[in-house]
């Protein structure tokens, strides 16, 4: 059996039981509302973990071509097919694996319409103007936002030409009754036009699986909203299922003084976690203790000057070859990785339930150099 001393760092450790607890909820969610459940590839599509997930869920949904092709070849069930702006191509490569085609605009809906009739649902997201996500880069309801139809701008008569619709104004939403709020101002605004139509999808961001969310309210207020309007609800749930799920493990490399000390860890935030940095929120550590006396900077490999983990204490000083743990690192970092420096690639790992240690992924300089160019020009 592998052990994990003699794996090489950097690599992400999914963690099966954790990832179980999860599911574990959203299987409750489910026989409380009525609501069905489909993956967000876009937050995580390592689908060497799909059997374990796919009892739980209803199927996936997906934000670019290819994605669609996955859900559909690695997850089966119910397959969503969205994105911001399809080409011609792209609707013609989807809409035969796909249950559901979400457009974004009414413009691209009237165009594609005949490339999937027949073989699809057809939806189309509308913004519903009233959000709740903590930072603007990730606010669906931003000034001049390009996701979703404008209320202003519904032609009401394309309710009588589709079979459903896609609401997403959620970003990592722990608070029951916020979403309870967005729900009934769904309902007050859209409500006539959902009457209409087979199925509702609520998007993602809806935080189910924090400790102490209230699932019971929750369902609840899914189940009167779908009885209410006669719809089939979904929800899109990334983070909520993979969240607390993996450690992306690295090792100390180096320690360098400059007023702080520094832990020159063998990864990078830009190339290997990179909401760190996009977002500006710090990663936690494992061996990390707030009381502890020893304080580091957590810094990455990478040639950027601010790229760092975070920064943290510890009650013994770290040491050269030591291993940290980077917990909750599954969402929006695998479908993110990137070669930036060169720098190695961190293999992927899931701890089975039962302790075995099973390798998903791993990567060589092969991959990198054929990431660059495969033809060099005569
Ligand atoms: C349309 C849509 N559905 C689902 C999701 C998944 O969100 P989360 O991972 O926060 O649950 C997103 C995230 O951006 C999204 O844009």
């Amino acid at each position: 059996m592998m052990q994990k001393s003699e794996l090489k760092t950097p690599y992400f450790m999914i963690d099966e039981t954790k990832l179980i607890h999860n599911l574990e909820i959203a299987r409750k969610l489910k026989e409380l509302s009525g609501v069905k459940l489909v993956l967000a590839l876009k937050c995580f599509s390592t689908w060497g973990v799909f059997d374990i997930i796919k009892p739980y869920l209803d199927g996936t949904t997906s934000s670019g071509p290819f994605e669609v092709q996955l859900g559909h070849e690695t997850f089966g069930g119910e397959t969503h097919a969205y994105s911001v702006g399809y080409s011609e191509e792209d609707v013609k490569a989807v809409a035969d694996l796909c249950n559901k085609m979400i457009f974004n605009s009414q413009h691209q809906l009237a165009t594609y319409r005949h490339l999937v009739e027949g073989k699809a649902s057809l939806g189309l997201r509308l913004n519903p103007g009233v959000s709740y996500a903590g930072q603007d880069l990730a606010n669906p309801a931003r000034q001049y936002s390009r996701l979703g139809v404008q209320a202003s701008q519904i032609d009401a008569a394309v309710f009588d030409t589709i079979d459903g619709v896609m609401f997403h104004m959620n970003c990592e939403n722990k608070d029951v009754d916020a979403f309870i709020r967005l729900l009934d101002n769904i309902s007050a605004n859209f409500g006539a036009y959902l009457n209409q139509l087979e199925w509702v999808s609520l998007g993602g961001g809806v935080f189910f699986t924090w400790p102490g969310y209230d699932i019971e309210k929750l369902g609840a207020a899914l189940k009167q909203f779908s009885e209410k309007h006669g719809v089939q609800l979904y929800l899109e749930p990334g983070e909520a299922i993979i969240t607390q799920t993996t450690d992306l493990v690295v090792t100390v490399v180096d320690i360098v003084e400059n007023e702080m000390k520094t832990a020159i860890v063998d990864s990078a935030t830009e190339a290997h976690r990179l909401d760190t940095l996009i977002y500006n929120e710090p990663a936690s550590i494992a061996e990390a203790d707030e009381q502890g006396s020893y304080e580091y900077v957590i810094g990455s490999c990478s040639c950027l000057a601010g790229d760092q983990f975070c920064t943290a204490r510890f009650r013994q000083p770290l040491k050269h070859g030591q291993r940290l743990h980077i917990l909750d690192s599954a969402g929006y970092t695998m479908v993110k990785l990137n070669w930036f420096n060169g720098l190695r690639m961190p293999s992927v790992y899931c701890r089975r339930s039962n302790g075995e240690i099973q390798q998903l992924n791993e990567f060589d300089y092969s991959d990198f150099k054929r990431s660059l160019s495969q033809w060099s020009v005569c």
